[in-house]
């Protein structure tokens, strides 16, 4: 009896707790601050940790707003880390290809390293061959940046703000950018970008996270199976400056418009694949009128993760990681080899400032730069 009275209890108790309110945790947002270490000039730097709930979870550091972590879940439910970059902050500072980092004043590059607005020719840091790539030596990937929690119960929001002032790197114009990262409970990193001005001046900001969806460090991205909304790309000259022509991808192996792996025409005797040592070419993403539209997916086989890129820029740069070789020893010890990670950097065409074809990447006192990409993560059943 005594027993029995004991049961009645703990089954009465095992009730009450399973009708009290759920506890959101599959649901609950939340950010969290530590230091990440100091620059070479003394300036502290942070790393926030964004983290939805449903098991995906996001690590920013103030230092050129990088995407340190990204953690996401495969089709069985277990979470990796899906983006190259170094444990601690000394290694972004010995020099790295952008993992992860904020690009600007302008992403890609432009041509010698000149351009004219206005009548007068500005002339920034030729930093890649005898052209000026991503912002130039000291561009948005190298600056500590402001940090403020925007969260909301719903989203971790993390906005960064930084002053680039009327000159740095060669640019005219005190532009003023924040670039808010939101972390949704749909399983998005939303990238919002926004810049003014109060001189005439060029803009094109974007990210440049390396993914490899099999989890960082794990292989080549070859296997990788891509689809890009786009039915035309911009030729590149050996310098990789679009030459201007808008070739259509219809038989070439720039065609993605259906599922195909990177890795199925990378080796083509090719003269583009050759110029970039694989895919490093710019998409032009069809129906960008502005709107967030949808501008690629990836799908990786082994682990079953998805991963979508949304949009409002006019086009994509797809870059497969031509560059890595063995170099650079990331997190974990892992050693990034040839292609192991991949770029979809969304933003205007490169070298638009000196080819007046391409959609205008001139930004003026009162206007705003207003720009959003959606990286969104799922994972697919085994086919
Ligand atoms: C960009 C360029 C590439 C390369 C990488 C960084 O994506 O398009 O050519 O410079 O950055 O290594």
């Amino acid at each position: 009896m005594r027993f029995r009275g004991f049961a009645l209890i703990g089954l009465s108790l095992a009730m009450l707790v399973s009708c009290a309110p759920k506890k959101e945790t599959g649901r609950t947002a939340t950010m969290k601050k530590q230091s990440f270490g100091k620059t070479a000039a003394g300036v502290d730097v942070d790393l926030y940790t964004l983290a939805n709930g449903n098991g995906v979870e996001v690590a920013i550091t103030t230092y050129g707003g990088i995407v340190v972590s990204l953690k996401t879940p495969d089709r069985a439910g277990l979470s990796s880390d899906i983006v190259l970059g170094f444990d601690s902050l000394d290694g972004y500072l010995k020099g790295h290809p952008y993992f992860g980092a904020l690009i600007g004043r302008y992403g890609n590059r432009i041509a010698k390293g000149r351009f004219t607005l206005n009548g007068v020719e500005y002339k920034l840091a030729v930093n890649n061959g005898e052209n000026h790539l991503h912002g130039g030596i000291q561009g948005f990937d190298k600056v500590v940046w402001k940090a403020r929690d925007v969260s909301t119960p719903e989203a971790a929001s993390l906005e960064l703000t930084y002053l680039s002032k009327d000159g740095e790197e060669g640019y005219p114009g005190n532009l003023s950018v924040t670039v808010t990262y939101t972390l949704t409970a749909k399983n998005e990193l939303k990238i919002d970008y926004l810049a003014t001005t109060d001189k005439d001046t060029v803009v094109n900001l974007t990210n440049h996270s390396y993914f490899n969806l099999a989890g960082q460090g794990q292989g080549d991205i070859l296997g990788h199976e891509v689809t890009i909304n786009a039915g035309r790309f911009l030729p590149v000259d050996a310098g990789l400056i679009p030459t201007g022509e808008r070739k259509a991808v219809g038989g070439t192996p720039f065609d993605f418009n259906r599922p195909m792996t990177i890795g199925a025409r990378i080796q083509q005797d090719d003269e583009q694949l050759k110029r970039g040592k694989g895919y490093d070419h710019c998409y032009i993403l069809n129906g960008s009128g502005g709107a967030l539209t949808p501008a690629a997916r990836v799908h990786e086989p082994k682990s079953g993760r998805v991963m979508e890129v949304l949009t409002t820029e006019p086009a994509l740069q797809l870059y497969t990681g031509n560059f890595l070789d063995g170099t650079l020893t990331g997190k974990g010890g892992k050693v990034y080899q040839f292609r192991y990670g991949f770029c979809m950097e969304t933003q205007h065409y490169p070298d638009s400032p000196n080819q007046p074809d391409f959609p205008s990447v001139v930004l003026k006192p009162g206007a705003k730069y207003q720009t959003t990409t959606v990286y969104r993560f799922s994972a697919e059943a085994a086919r």
